[in-house]
This record gives structure tokens, C-alpha cells and sequence, in this order.
């Protein structure tokens, strides 16, 4: 039988699966590498790791017992987004790359947004300068290390880079490509006014294709380091967000995805271009061809979670090693013990700044309201509770611009547990479904590529026929006015402590 693969150059590892033409899981290799993070703020990856972890995880495809090498017909691409690889004219990688969420380079959005105003950039590219964007990032480089930027003939996002090591061609997606703010989003193909307007050469950017397009077909040199025949199509695929949007059915109008990974993100479809005069949710083009995506960017979602875990829960992860449980499972289980509201303590998650609502690169994380009797389990639950809080704001923009919603699919790490899938079903006041895939972005890149093969005819026929719906948490109506009462507390705590948020900055 047929077998496609999908690989996804994440933030904490390149994962790659194998799935046949039903869908089937084959195999599936993750190769993990470090997030650097040399001054506060900053957050970058040797493009290096991602190579060596892309190379290494296809060849241990190539090598699992139901994957015959001569039967992959096709390879997609994932990843995360808005990375900014350097290369110079023989390909070489300037420097690390700036990942979606280093913060740096707030003075270069503000001065994007001061040259061509809000409003207009948002008419051009259909979105607001925000710092994990692309292109700020190469605008930073220019401003901060000129020699090197001297040097640059292509900038590459994180999966394109993968792909130029694969198969040797500069190439991108649409809905990748929406995330450098320097793309026109409504006509599908580079601003090139826009890039001339803020003097950045549009030769730097790649061809970008339809995520169901065949980019390019593995190297000689790229068979060889993992034991796939050359020639196998490498498809386009899509941003992270995109991809894990088609892995989780979100192809029609009305079903929208709340995933949560690190970042966590309310993704819905839309069937012509939907925007937020004020550039809170996020306007891209999607994986499915000719199709558009909105959505909200909460920056520390699982990431909260794994900050308190790692901060403050040191005797949780001791005793979890002892008794061979996850230190997640210990941490919800004292959580749900805690009533909704965590008996007055609410968590704001912006350990790393916030794109939705606030678009806001100094907010700070916080405990609002501790007291005396609150422990750790009241901590653990405001976290959770904080995570669905800021998703929630997501939603509501949705609804303020009319996205319909009919459906809401959980996916992500955070999709595992049930009790933050009943505070997120119970924040929104809405039910939670879950689907029978479970395997991210890598398997959405995966499906892509059984459209760009001939295995289906279109991406809403390759997730008709694979993707289910399995489970469904509906949410409790006694928890509703609870969790509307202290959303407001969670709304106005942002509000008051903005200002101290952004004096702070200046003083680190
Ligand atoms: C999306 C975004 C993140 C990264 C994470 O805009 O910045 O979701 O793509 O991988």
C-alpha cells in the first residue's frame, strides 16, 4: 500500500510519520534538540539541529519494520512558523535562527508600524508588525548585525530550510509564507511593494506554493543520508498551524481547533479572507488551497504548564520518577481537587509576552490574588484555568467577527488531559471533541501530501475520510457563571497591571 510521509521541524524536535493511504499510523521518530535562549527575550535554534534531527528521523522511517522505502510516494512539510533562516550565496546559515517567539525586535515592528501605519499594513499583508514575525526579524539583523546581513541572499522559514536540504530548492508555502508579514494574504503571492517600501530585497524569499504542490523531489545526496529513493516528491505542506489545522479536519466552515502545545492557538477556517480591523487574531492563508485561516496566538499555553512544573513542582517531579508517573498527571490530579475559581487566584499565562488579544511583547506572566490559604494545587489549577482563560479571548474575537462555530476540536499535548479539556468546555461554555488523530501538525503535512500524490482528490476528501471524532466533554452548566465572573477578573488584571508591565521592561 501507498505510504506518505509528514515531518515537522518543531520547537522542541523534528517529529516525522509514515501513515499509508487509509491513514494508518506506520511509524513515527522524534529527534529532540535544545531552545537557546541567550539574553532574556531572545529564543533561537541552530538550523544545524534541525537538519542533522530531520535527517536522522526520516532514516529511522526509512528503517521501521511496515515502511518499504520503495512505496513512499510522497514527503510533506511542517513547522514552526515565522523563523528567520540567514543564508548567504553559497547556502551557508548565517547565524541561529529567531524563532516565533523570541521578543527582540519590538523596536523594529514599531518602526514597520511607523512608517506604514496599522490600519494600512493590516489592508496590505492582513495583519499588524508583531515580534515573532518574520519580518522584523530580518530588519533586527540589518539593524543589529550589519556585516552578517551584507551576507544574506535567501531567508528561509524553519521547514523551508529542511526542504532546501532535501531537495536543493528554495521553496515555501502560502500559509507559511502569511506569517513573515510580508506576503499578500488575499492575493496568495509576495508584497513586493510592502518589501520595497521597508528596503528589503524580495529576492531574500522563496517561490511560494499551495500547500498540495509538489515543491521539489529528494536529492541524491538527501537519499543517501536517509535511505529514501531519490526522487520522491517533497509537497510544499504548510505552517505549523496550517497543517495541524488539516490533521484536525479543520477544512469547512464552522468547526474551529483549540490546540494546545507550547503556544496555544483557536484556529478557524474561513472560506474568504476574515480580518480584525484591530490585528488581534491572526489572518493566513490556508494549507487547503485557495482557502484562508484565522487565528488567536496565546504564546504560553502547555508553556505555562511546563514553566510550573519546572519552577515550582521540583517534589511533584521527584516523586513522579519514583513511582513512574508523569509529573503532569500528579500536578491535574491536586489541581482538580480545587474548586473552579481556585478559591479567588487567577494566573495571567504571559511568560513570554502575548500576540491575542494584546498583542503585547512586554506583558509578564502573574498571580493574581494569592493569599494564606492558597497552595500549590491552587496555583496548578489557575494555571489551567489562566490557559483556557486566555483561549477564550481568542474565541470571542472569533465570534465578535462573526466566524461561525460549531464544533470545537481539542488537539495538542493539553488535549490529554481531561480535566483541563472540561475547564477549557466549561470556560467556553461549549462542548469539546476530540478526534481519533492525534499526531499534530507531521500527520497534517502527511495528509497534504496523499493530495499532492493522487491518493485523494481534494484535502477535504483526504480528512472525510480519516479524521473522526472520538470523545466529546461537554461543560458543566454550574461552572459557567463562575468561570464568566472570573474571566472578567482575569480580563481587568491584564488591563491594571499592562502599564507596570511595560515600565518593568525598561528597567531590566
Ligand atoms: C503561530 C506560531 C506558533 C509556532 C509554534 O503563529 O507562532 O504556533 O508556529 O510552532
Amino acid at each position: 500500500m501507498a505510504i506518505v510521509i509528514g515531518v515537522d521541524v518543531g520547537t522542541s524536535g523534528t517529529k516525522a510519520v509514515a501513515i499509508n493511504e487509509r491513514g494508518t499510523l506506520i511509524a513515527s521518530a522524534l529527534v529532540e534538540y535544545p531552545l537557546l535562549t541567550p539574553k532574556p527575550g531572545w529564543a533561537e535554534q541552530d538550523p544545524a539541529e534541525w537538519k542533522s534531527a530531520a535527517l536522522s528521523a526520516l532514516k529511522q522511517l526509512a528503517g521501521s519494520p511496515g515502511v518499504n522505502a520503495a512505496d513512499v510516494k510522497g514527503i510533506g512539510l511542517t513547522g514552526q512558523m515565522h523563523g528567520s533562516v540567514f543564508l548567504d550565496a553559497n547556502n551557508n546559515v548565517l547565524r541561529n535562527a529567531l524563532l516565533w517567539c523570541d521578543n527582540r525586535t519590538a523596536p523594529q515592528c514599531d518602526a514597520i508600524t511607523r512608517k506604514i501605519g496599522e490600519r494600512e499594513l493590516i489592508g496590505m499583508v492582513c495583519n499588524p508588525a508583531l515580534t515573532g514575525f518574520t519580518a522584523p526579524k530580518i530588519l533586527w539583523l540589518r539593524d543589529n548585525e550589519p556585516d552578517l546581513y551584507e551576507k544574506v541572499k535567501k531567508v528561509l522559514l524553519p521547514k523551508d530550510y529542511i526542504r532546501w536540504v532535501l531537495t536543493g530548492e528554495y521553496a515555501t508555502d502560502v500559509a507559511d509564507a502569511s506569517g513573515t508579514l510580508l506576503f499578500d494574504v488575499k492575493n496568495r503571492t509576495w508584497h513586493n511593494e510592502l518589501m520595497s517600501l521597508l528596503g528589503i530585497d524580495a529576492s531574500f524569499m522563496p517561490r511560494a506554493f499551495e500547500g498540495t504542490e509538489v515543491t521539489g523531489t529528494l536529492s541524491n545526496e538527501a537519499s543517501a543520508a536517509t535511505g529514501l529513493p531519490a526522487g520522491i516528491p517533497v509537497i510544499a505542506g504548510g505552517g505549523d498551524q496550517a497543517a495541524g489545522g488539516v490533521g484536525n479536519g479543520i477544512v469547512r466552515k464552522g468547526v474551529i481547533s483549540s490546540t494546545v502545545g507550547t503556544s496555544g492557538v483557536v484556529f478557524a477556517f474561513a472560506d474568504t479572507v476574515s480580518l480584525d480591523p484591530n490585528g488581534r487574531v491572526h489572518t493566513f492563508c490556508h494549507s487547503v488551497p485557495g482557502k484562508w485561516h484565522v487565528m488567536g496566538v496565546v504564546l504560553s499555553a502547555g508553556g505555562s504548564l511546563r514553566w510550573f512544573r519546572d519552577a515550582l513542582c521540583p517534589a511533584e517531579k521527584a516523586i513522579a520518577m519514583e513511582i513512574g508517573k508523569d509529573p503532569y498527571e500528579l500536578i491535574t490530579e491536586a489541581a482538580e481537587a480545587v474548586p473552579p475559581g481556585a478559591e479567588g487566584l487567577t494566573f495571567l499565562p504571559y511568560l513570554s509576552g502575548e500576540r491575542t488579544p494584546h498583542k503585547d511583547p512586554y506583558a509578564k506572566g502573574a498571580f493574581i490574588g494569592l493569599s494564606l490559604k492558597h497552595t500549590r494545587a491552587h496555583m496548578a489549577r489557575a494555571v489551567l484555568e489562566g490557559v483556557a482563560f486566555a483561549m477564550r479571548d481568542s474565541l470571542e474575537i472569533m465570534r465578535e467577527m462573526g466566524v461561525s462555530i460549531t464544533q470545537v476540536r481539542a488537539s495538542g499535548g493539553g488535549a490529554r488531559s481531561p480535566l483541563w479539556r472540561q475547564i477549557q468546555a466549561d470556560v467556553n461554555k461549549t462542548p469539546l471533541v476530540t478526534t481519533n488523530i492525534d499526531e499534530g501538525p507531521a500527520y497534517g503535512a502527511a495528509l497534504l501530501a496523499t493530495v499532492a500524490t493522487g491518493l485523494y482528490r481534494s484535502v477535504e476528501d483526504a480528512c472525510d475520510a480519516i479524521i473522526q471524532v472520538v470523545d466529546q466533554c461537554d461543560p458543566k452548566s454550574a461552572n459557567g457563571p463562575i468561570y464568566d465572573a472570573w474571566f472578567k477578573e482575569y480580563q481587568e488584571g491584564y488591563s491594571a497591571l499592562a502599564p507596570g508591565f511595560a515600565r518593568a521592561a525598561k528597567m531590566v
